[in-house]
Order: C-alpha cells, then structure tokens, then sequence
C-alpha cells in the first residue's frame, strides 16, 4: 500500500516509517524540518538498505498548511497509478510551555494544517487516516485510575485542545460521510527509547521537556543532574506516575490500527496506546541506573505546572482490536535509549 506520513522524520514519525516500510508499504514522507533533521531521513534510509528492505520512500519538505504543496503529492501519485491509500498524520507542534506562550501559533500549524489534509484527502478520494492524538486530552481522574477511551476529556493546555479538537474534526467528518472516512485516533501515552539499532532516536531541539530524554543527556554527561518535579505526589514514592511505551511498540500500533480499518466500510476507532503499567520517575531512574551500569544525579524541585500524579492508560481496548501486545518492557526502554545516546551523543549530525 502506499502511505502518506505526516511529520515523517520526527522522533514517532521515523520509527512508524521503518515499521511500514519493513511491512512492505511505499511512503510519501511529508516534513517541514522546523522540530527534525534532514539527518533522520538520512539514517532512515541507511536502516532501510542495512534490513534489506526493498520499499521505497520518498521524502517531501513542505508545510500541511500549504495546500498546493499537498495538492501535488496526491496528484503526482495518483498519476503514477499507484495513489496514496492512506494517511498517517503525526504532524504538529508539541510542547505544552510554547503552547501556553504561543496558542494562536498551536491552533494554526495543528489545527489549519489538519483541517487542509483532510480537504485535500477528500477532494482525491484517499479517505484513511490514522490521527495521532495524545493522553494529555484526558481530564485527571484520581490516583490509581486507569483511563480507558470513555474518560473524561478535558484539556488543560493550548496543546492538549488542538489534539481534543483536531478529533472532534475528525468525528464530525465521520459523521457526515457514513461509509466514505476510515478514521482511527490514537491517543499515546508516553513513547520513550528507541530503535534497537541506534540508527534512528528522539532528539528534542533545545532542552529537552519530556523525562525520558532528560536522564538520557544526564546520563551522558550532558546535562549535571535531573531535576524531578515534586517529591510529594500521593503516589508510592511521592514522584509521579506514568505510562511509558516503547516506541516501537507505538510505531506498529500504527500499521495495525491501519490493517484493522481497511477491514471495514466505514470506522472510527478510538484507542488508548499504552502498556497499562505505571512507572514513577524514581523507578525510570533507578532502572536506567541498574541496566545500563551508570550514573544519574538527581535532585527534587517544585512540581511542574500542569501535571498530574497519576497518568496510565487502561489498553484494553487496543489489545484487543489490534490483535497487539506492547513487548518492550521498561528495561528494554532503558537500554534502547542508552545504545541511541552512546552512538550519537550529540544526536543526529546537525
Ligand atoms: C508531557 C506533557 C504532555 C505531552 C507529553 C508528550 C506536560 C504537563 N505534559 O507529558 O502534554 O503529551 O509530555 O510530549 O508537559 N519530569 C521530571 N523532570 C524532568 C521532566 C519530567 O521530573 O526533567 C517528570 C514530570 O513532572 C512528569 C514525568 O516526569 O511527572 C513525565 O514527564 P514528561 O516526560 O514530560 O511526560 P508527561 O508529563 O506525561
């Protein structure tokens, strides 16, 4: 089949790109470059020549909101007689302080880019995409709850209603198109680690927000020590809980999720992509410690604005529709994220 991927060389965008390649599809890679590098394509198509995979991609630099721009990829592949069939859309800004700092910048690039794909899908009859949505939508629940897809939703941030909305666009297009859309949201918890190669990885611009590529740069030296935000949540150790998926674990969700809906006439599948397990920062940073046999000075500070104790995902729902197990455990992560760190230490040539 032949897949369009949206946000194809950021950190999700090239694990899923290596996933469908290896399951034999043929990319369209739509990125702008404004929060990846050129580089990860790069490394993308060396890792796709050392597995030995004969699919091909092609890599587009351009913006959704570009409506020409997205015209001419459809149209060119359409020409070709092998049209694009589907669209996994993972483009989009995703820091949650620039959100706050930047809202109508958020809605412009997530919300006017989505809502220009989805135009241009219809008007050439590629009517199956894949819409990647995060957890952060989910209004919190209290300790110990897991979130299953019926959860409240109740963003907190410019970021988290961009997501909330871009489904609900989503939904409605659904709605007024009975038996044309096939539309599957999937809402992550949160992807760490990365290709057992160490060819392809997560690196963030700037310094990082996210946990999981904090103890990495404290790990290599990079960064003194971790600052952990709050050492007094109502959880087993006082520091907060969440769900981490590997990435590769995330990437196939994607395909499947996609191999389920060409099932049907019509569909909206709504799925939670987590492990179901929650893990604390303190137990991230001691297994890192343990199985990769080195150091991670931390010390506590305040908590962050906007979090929660409590974030881990109910994945019932997947693990049945899906036919899918996320394999990777924690320990997997951690000696994933540390193989990409020790081969690239400064992440991909800039
Ligand atoms: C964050 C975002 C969420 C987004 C997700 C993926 C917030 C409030 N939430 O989720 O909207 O979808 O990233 O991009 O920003 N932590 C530390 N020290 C650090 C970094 C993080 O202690 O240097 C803690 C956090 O307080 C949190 C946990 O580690 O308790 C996980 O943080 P993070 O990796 O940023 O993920 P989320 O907070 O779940």
């Amino acid at each position: 089949m032949r897949i369009l991927i949206t946000g194809g060389a950021g950190y999700i965008g090239t694990h899923t790109a290596i996933n469908l390649l290896e399951n034999g599809n043929d990319l369209e890679i739509i990125d702008s470059f404004i929060n990846s590098y050129p580089a990860a394509i790069k490394r993308l198509n060396y890792l796709k020549n050392i597995l030995k995979i004969d699919s091909k991609f092609n890599i587009h630099n351009g913006d959704l909101r570009n409506q020409k721009f997205l015209e001419k990829i459809f149209s060119d592949s359409k020409k070709s007689n092998n049209p694009i069939e589907a669209v996994i859309h993972l483009a989009g800004l995703k820091s949650v302080g620039d959100s706050i700092r930047f809202p109508e910048k958020y809605w412009d690039f997530n919300v006017n880019g989505s809502i220009n794909l989805f135009k241009v899908m219809e008007k050439y009859e590629c009517r199956n995409i894949v819409f990647s949505s995060s957890a952060t939508i989910y209004k919190y629940q209290g300790k110990e709850v897991l979130l299953d897809e019926n959860s409240v939703i109740e963003p907190t941030n410019p970021y988290g209603q961009t997501k909330a909305e871009i489904e609900k666009i989503l939904q409605d297009i659904n709605k007024e198109n009975v038996n044309k859309w096939r539309i599957s949201i999937l809402r992550y918890f949160n992807p760490i680690g990365a290709h057992s190669s160490g060819l392809i990885g997560e690196d963030p611009f700037g310094e990082p927000n996210n946990l999981f590529p904090a103890i990495i740069k404290v790990s290599s030296n990079q960064t003194r020590e971790l600052k952990i935000f709050g050492y007094d949540w109502p959880t087993i150790d006082g520091t907060a809980v969440r769900d981490y998926i590997h990435v590769m674990d995330l990437a196939k969700a994607h395909y499947l999720a996609l191999l389920k809906l060409m099932e049907f006439e019509s569909k909206l599948l709504i799925l939670n992509i987590g492990t179901g397990i929650g893990t604390s920062v303190l137990d991230l940073v001691n297994t890192f410690k343990s199985i990769n046999k080195c150091d991670i000075p931390y010390s506590f500070t305040e908590r962050r604005k906007g979090d929660f104790p409590y974030v881990v995902a109910d994945n019932k729902m997947a693990e049945k529709i899906l036919n899918w197990k996320p394999r990777n455990t924690i320990e997997d992560m951690c000696i994933d994220g540390w193989n990409w760190i020790k081969k690239n230490p400064s992440g991909y040539p800039k």
